[in-house]
């Protein structure tokens, strides 16, 4: 018998897989996201994030951002609870964190977050956090900094694939070429699981099981996709899937949105915004 290579996520599978809710339930029972990026040339990245994982359902929303742009961020959305920290003095803004990084059920870190002066802020951040991250954005290129050896197993990279080859050393083709085979001795070698991201994504497992998945269209190549996916991916750990399924029905979820906005128009309308506020309805769609 041929063992595939890797394997097509699919609806079914996603559905399966997919946290239940029940009618009797509080918030509690989706768990507490933390969101942390963002600087103040880019509030947009952290608020699409945010967005999205409201949208997926997480219980509580933290907001950590620059002081800078937490008014903004506060009056973007009422769900969220925002704070404001400074990345250039860590041992502060860490102790500023102690509550809502004690409550919280999962984290996501580095969108739109800029690579200036905070290395050493996401350095402690991460060393000192051991429940699931999600990692995405320059929160990977400030990763592609540090050992790799720090990386721990219920954490999920989300590179495309030019962060991917700053995390990895390789060149972009080598990664564009065979992206399965990269995804799978990478998240293997990290021990982690990977979210190799393009228009079809590879989701790899620490084990170095991989699976494709084809749901998306063109409308995604847009800033701010990835934003609205690792929302999701945050709010689907909270609510208590493990990495690896968040991960898989994330990025299926994350494309049939943008399938469904297409709707017999044009996919170039597709905006990252409203792929976050048609999840409901793409989950219905399973
Ligand atoms: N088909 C299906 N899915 C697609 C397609 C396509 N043709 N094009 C893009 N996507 C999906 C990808 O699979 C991924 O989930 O859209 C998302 C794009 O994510 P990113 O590449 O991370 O893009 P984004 O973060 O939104 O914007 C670029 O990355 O390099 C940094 O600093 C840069 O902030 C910028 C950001
Ligand atoms: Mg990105």
């Amino acid at each position: 018998e041929v063992i595939p290579s890797s394997y097509q996520i699919t609806s079914e599978f996603v559905k399966k897989i997919l946290p239940k809710r029940k009618e009797d339930s509080h918030k509690g029972d989706y768990g507490t996201g933390i969101v942390l990026g963002g600087n103040p040339n880019m509030p947009g990245a952290v608020k699409l994030s945010s967005l999205a994982a409201l949208k997926m359902g997480v219980g509580v929303l933290h907001t950590v951002v620059p002081t800078k742009i937490q008014q903004t961020l506060q009056n973007y959305t009422a769900e969220n609870i925002t704070w404001g920290i400074d990345y250039t003095n860590w041992q502060k803004s860490l102790n500023e964190l102690a509550v809502p990084l004690e409550k919280s059920t999962a984290m996501a870190v580095g969108v739109g977050m800029g690579t200036q002066d905070n290395l050493n802020f996401f350095k402690k951040l991460i060393a000192s956090y051991f429940k699931p991250i999600i990692i995405d954005g320059d929160g990977l290129n400030l990763l592609s900094k540090l050992s790799t050896k720090d990386i721990k197993e219920n954490w999920i990279l989300t590179p495309h694939p030019k962060e991917m080859a700053r995390l990895t050393g390789l060149k972009l083709n080598e990664i564009t070429k065979n992206p399965v085979e990269v995804a799978k001795y990478f998240s293997k070698e990290f021990n982690c699981t990977i979210v190799l991201k393009g228009a079809s994504t590879v989701v790899s497992s620490p084990k170095g099981i991989a699976f494709v998945n084809i749901s998306g269209n063109n409308g995604l190549s847009k800033g701010g996709s990835g934003d609205v996916l690792t929302g999701i991916l945050l709010a689907l750990v909270c609510n208590g899937a493990t990495p690896l399924a968040a991960a898989l029905s994330g990025v299926y979820i994350h494309g049939l949105s943008a399938d469904l906005l297409v709707n017999g128009q044009d996919n170039r309308g597709v905006l990252p915004s409203e792929v976050a506020f048609a999840l409901p309805k793409a989950i219905k769609e399973l």
